[in-house]
């Protein structure tokens, strides 16, 4: 496996999340773009940029899109099912939209090809959209949130795209909303955990099969 560019050392003060983590996200991007798999790269739920920019170094050197939505202004409102330490977070996490452009400089990702959709999800998910995903990464934590970014995005992600999950292990909503969102769709896709938190799949039905190191014909 190839070394990590030294720049995700340098985005970690820029993310909620550790190295591991921003570590996955750059690899999965990899993945797609060594894959040949068509569309842009999408984070829905930003902050200051960490992470976006952990997935930019992926795919910098290409011509593809990265969209960025978040309200700037920190977590919405949660429901029951995001359970009571979550009620807690409403409004906390506030990134800094000029952060966002400083990781972006650091992964020496040009702005010109970032699309940021400042706004809560319910009303920016109405602009237009990326017409195909490459990678789509989920990192805003709530039920509703995570529903609605499912189902805007969902379609538009490439047959062998990944989507991930932040919250997967950490907060019950996100995982509620993973597990409806599927049984809506009549979907079962091989869920991968990466770490406590983070979890991903590949969108389509045979692309989790490893043929590597066997003998078997494909
Ligand atoms: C956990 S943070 C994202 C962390 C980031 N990916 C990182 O690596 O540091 C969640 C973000 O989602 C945003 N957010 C939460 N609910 C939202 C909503 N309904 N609409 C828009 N943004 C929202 C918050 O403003 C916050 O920046």
């Amino acid at each position: 496996m190839n070394a990590i560019p030294s720049e995700l050392l340098q985005l970690e003060a820029y993310s909620v999340s550790g190295l591991l983590t921003l570590e996955r996200l750059y690899r999965l991007g990899q993945d797609v773009v060594a894959r040949d798999v068509q569309g842009d790269f999408v984070e829905c739920g930003v902050y200051n940029g960490g992470s976006a920019a952990a997935m930019a170094c992926a795919f910098r050197s290409s011509n593809r899109r990265l969209w960025l939505y978040d309200s700037f202004q920190g977590m919405s409102a949660t429901q029951a099912v995001d359970g009571e330490l979550a009620s807690r977070y409403v409004g906390e996490l506030v990134g800094d939209e000029a952060r966002v452009r400083k990781a972006l400089a650091v992964a020496s990702f040009p702005e010109s090809r970032c699309v940021i959709r400042k706004g809560w999800f319910v009303d920016t998910l109405q602009l237009p959209l990326p017409e195909k995903v490459a990678q789509l990464h989920v990192d805003a934590d709530w039920y509703d949130n995570v529903t609605l970014i499912l189902e805007t995005f969902y379609d538009r992600v490439s047959d062998g795209g990944v989507i991930i999950l932040d919250d997967f292990g950490h907060w019950e909503g996100c995982r509620e909303a993973f597990y409806d969102f599927v049984r809506g769709r009549g979907l079962k896709p091989l869920l991968e955990r990466s770490g406590h938190t983070q979890a991903f799949w590949i969108k389509g039905r045979g692309h989790n099969r490893d043929f590597s190191g066997k003998k078997t014909i494909p």
